[in-house]
């Protein structure tokens, strides 16, 4: 069945913790939305893991609970987009459709030794100059590796075309049209260390190197075409096309609108990802900063570059669930706003290693500067600012790399709501925040996707009609206390990987 009277965008956002569907009018609003948090898995200390199926079932239940939300039902949907957590890795039977494996997530650091093997063995300049990537266990490329010399005889199925693999946007689009279509799209496979950033193919030297079988690999597609049609009970058998389609970093750059060189979008999720937009140069860093695709729409590459940060909010979620400080993660603005600490106590939350500009898997989380005196409201201070010490290391970064001024950060993701969080990255950063008014601009980024590939909207240009900032936040700090601060967690960040060799 083809829809006939389809009216809206759903999208899928499909996270680290949780799953959501958004259901979006030609106006840009939400009118249906449904989220749940799935389950998790560390089998060991620094190893993360999903079950693909657990996922599967987490993305269908919020698929209903959007339809149920809205009031809407699957003969009213135009076009689905399908946005995810990148790099995590699901390999499964191409004959069953059941993993062979769970999901290595992309925090995991099992594949750590692997990745400092192929540095040891002199492959960085290569890897980056192919894929833009720093060699890190972050990628899919060791965990494919990781599954195929785990899972006994997994390597002999690949080789004879019986497994595939995919990261979450292939599983789940796979799964949503019933095992008809393996594919992916150039901004996930930019984060998979396999894929030539240049060429826009699978790199056949780096897949030899770690011996993985092309085969296996899905066939990639830009962010905004027919990626696949619906076949499942879930849309009562309406045949809906999949026609956006990008990693959750890069939507958010999208649903940001994002769309001119130098514009730079931060994401305060489970971890933190910053973002500025390169055009059509693909720039590549000389200080471990990660070169990658942003978006190909119309036959076009934009390249962006991108700091990664491992864990952000997370740090919040330890606060409450790891240490029980707190109830809820809101709790911690007013927290800090309470402490007096002087700014001395530092959280370095390197719980799976650090991520850019560090690149250090071995690396794990430290606390400096406690007294007799420190108070809950202190640690909750040093997590948020731990938070936003991170994000101004990539800020630094980048301003180093490039020449792009950077004055402005377009921040969104949950702990962008955090105004404590907020006012301390303005100051320690120097640079005016723009807070997204809508926060789902990941959602929103791959509705836009969607949208646009069945002209539903026009045009980016059409998009634009959507841009509505919300709170601003100025940077109002002396340079010498800024400095301090600066200083205080540099010696912080110094000591937690000298304590990790
Ligand atoms: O690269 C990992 C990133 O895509 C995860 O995003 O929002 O699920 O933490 P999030």
């Amino acid at each position: 069945m083809v829809n006939t009277e389809a009216k809206y965008i759903m999208s899928i956002d499909q996270g680290t913790t949780s799953s959501r569907a958004i259901i979006v009018n030609h106006d840009g609003e939400i009118v249906g939305s449904s989220q749940a948090e799935f389950e998790q898995f560390y089998p060991q200390p620094g190893w993360v893991e999903h079950d693909a199926n657990l996922i599967w079932n987490n993305v269908q239940q919020v698929i209903a609970g959007a339809f149920i939300d809205g009031g809407i039902n699957p003969s009213q949907i135009a076009a689905i987009g399908l946005t995810n957590q990148r790099e995590t890795t699901v390999v499964w039977d191409k004959q069953t459709g059941k993993p062979i494996y769970h999901a290595i997530v992309w925090q995991s650091r099992q594949t750590a030794d692997l990745a400092e093997q192929l540095i040891q063995d002199g492959h960085q300049e290569m890897i980056q100059a192919k894929t833009g990537l720093v060699i890190d266990a972050y990628f899919s490329a060791t965990k494919i590796r990781w599954i195929l010399d785990q899972v006994e005889g997994a390597q002999a199925r690949a080789e004879a075309g019986e497994l595939l693999f995919g990261t979450i946007d292939s599983w789940l689009l796979y799964k949503l049209t019933d095992g008809d279509v393996h594919n992916t799209d150039y901004t996930n496979a930019s984060r998979t260390m396999l894929f030539n950033i240049h060429t826009l193919e699978w790199d056949q030297d780096i897949l030899n190197l770690l011996n993985i079988p092309r085969q296996m690999l899905p066939e990639v597609k830009s962010n905004s075409e027919l990626l696949g049609t619906t076949k499942s009970y879930l849309f009562f058998n309406y045949e809906i096309p999949i026609t956006g389609m990008a990693g959750d970093q890069q939507a958010a750059l999208f649903g940001q609108l994002a769309f001119e060189p130098g514009m730079v979008k931060s994401t305060y999720g489970t971890g933190s990802f910053i973002i500025a937009n390169l055009g059509s140069e693909a720039f590549l860093s000389k200080h471990n900063l990660l070169t990658t695709i942003a978006y190909v729409l119309d036959g076009e590459v934009t390249y962006a570059l991108e700091g990664s940060i491992f864990v952000a909010g997370s740090a919040v979620q330890w606060l409450r669930d790891g240490l029980q400080l707190i109830e809820n993660s809101a709790e911690t603005e007013a927290l800090a706003f309470q402490s007096d600490n002087e700014d001395q106590v530092y959280l370095v939350p390197a719980f799976t290693g650090l991520g850019a500009p560090y690149w250090n898997s071995h690396a794990r989380g430290s606390l400096f500067g406690l007294t007799r005196g420190t108070t809950k409201a202190d640690l909750a201070q040093a997590t948020l600012q731990s938070i936003a010490y991170q994000v101004n290391d990539i800020i630094d970064t980048m301003r180093l790399d490039t020449d792009v001024a950077i004055t402005e950060l377009r921040v969104d993701g949950g702990a962008s709501l955090n105004d404590f969080l907020m006012q301390f990255q303005a100051d320690i950063t120097g640079v005016k925040l723009t807070r997204a008014k809508n926060l789902e601009t990941t959602a929103l980024g791959a509705a836009y996707l969607a949208g646009l590939g069945i002209g539903f909207w026009k045009n980016r240009e059409d998009l634009m009609q959507f841009v509505t900032p919300g709170n601003e936040y100025f940077a109002n700090m002396s340079d010498e206390h800024r400095r301090r601060l600066i200083k205080g967690w540099q010696r912080a960040v110094k000591t937690t990987e000298y304590y990790a060799e």
